[in-house]
């Protein structure tokens, strides 16, 4: 039997909109109105899409966008000065600076210049030693990954005990997919580039989430049947119109045959991420107003 696909789309809209009603109620108890500091240095195509779309999506939700648009050219100084003067507004609650940073700025020095507090990515170190010492409740946890489990624990229910393998091993969505799993008491291997028998690992997995960066770099033979596989990849390629199309890292028609439930290629795990940063705005915004945080689940 065809696997089940796991529509990305509509859990991303329910949760945005839980986001909507829970900003509601902050407004309506502590007067205060989540914002959300986008910041793009140079004008990358994709980046400039993506972060007019984190605008479009976060005013929905009636969270206010902020967004700077600063040039190519601006120097690493003049980066970290913004940063430490949004650090200081009240009125700014979630901080992201878009990557990549062009080759002049070290994103690692900046990414340490975020306040921990409103590190709505994740990326700071100190959210990093909080997901890794199981006190996600504390952190922020970066908004790929973040989806990813919530599409999990929608699919699966409780993940304990679970063989998982994240084929992957990026500081934003490989390394943290990892920890939240085993934070999940799941079984966890982490594969890549230099992994032997890659295959053999895979056909061990009931979660398989892919984060390579390759297109159809796992293959259908490769899955455990009724296994439930997460593709995170975004691979742009040419379609039959000539007009070019996105496409993921698992060779999708092969691996529906097998797997028990699959996300597609737009429309999984996509939506998700804008979807996971707008909630962890709000995160941040009720912390700041010392009022308990919800907490974010699908359907
Ligand atoms: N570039 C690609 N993905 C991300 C992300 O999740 N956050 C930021 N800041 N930049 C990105």
């Amino acid at each position: 039997m065809p696997a089940h696909i796991i529509d990305g789309t509509a859990n991303a809209a329910a949760l945005r909109q839980g986001v909507g009603k829970e900003v509601q109620r902050l407004h309506a108890f502590a007067g205060v109105r989540p914002g959300l500091a986008v910041v793009l240095v140079g004008s990358d195509p994709a980046s400039q899409v993506y972060v007019k779309s984190k605008s479009r999506q976060a005013r929905e939700a009636g969270i206010t966008p902020i967004d700077h648009s600063l040039p190519a050219q601006t120097s690493e100084a003049d980066l970290l000065a913004l940063i430490g003067k949004l650090n200081a507004d009240a009125a700014v609650h979630g901080i992201l600076v878009q990557l990549p940073l062009p080759p002049h700025i070290q994103a690692g020095k900046v990414i340490q210049s975020i306040s921990p507090l409103k590190d709505v990515d994740g990326f700071h170190p100190i959210n990093v030693g909080l997901l890794a010492t199981g006190q996600q409740d504390q952190a922020f946890v970066p908004c790929t990954p973040l989806g990813c489990l919530m599409l999990l624990k929608s699919q699966l229910g409780n993940l304990a005990g679970l063989n998982a393998i994240v084929v992957g091993r990026s500081n934003i969505v490989g390394k943290p997919m990892a920890q939240l799993l085993v934070n999940e008491s799941c079984t966890v291997t982490i594969a890549h580039s230099r992994t032997r028998d890659i295959a053999e690992h895979c056909r061990k997995a009931d979660i398989l989430v892919a984060a390579v960066g390759k297109l159809h770099a796992v293959r259908g033979s490769w899955i455990k049947p009724g296994a439930c596989v997460i593709d995170v990849g975004i691979n742009r390629i040419a379609g039959a119109d000539g007009k070019s199309r996105l496409a993921g890292d698992v060779a999708f028609d092969e691996a529906a045959q097998i797997a028990g439930s699959i996300t597609p290629v737009p429309g999984g795990v996509g939506p998700m991420t804008i979807a996971c940063l707008l909630a962890n705005t709000a995160t941040s915004a009720f912390r700041h107003a010392n009022v308990a945080a919800p907490r974010w689940t699908l359907g």
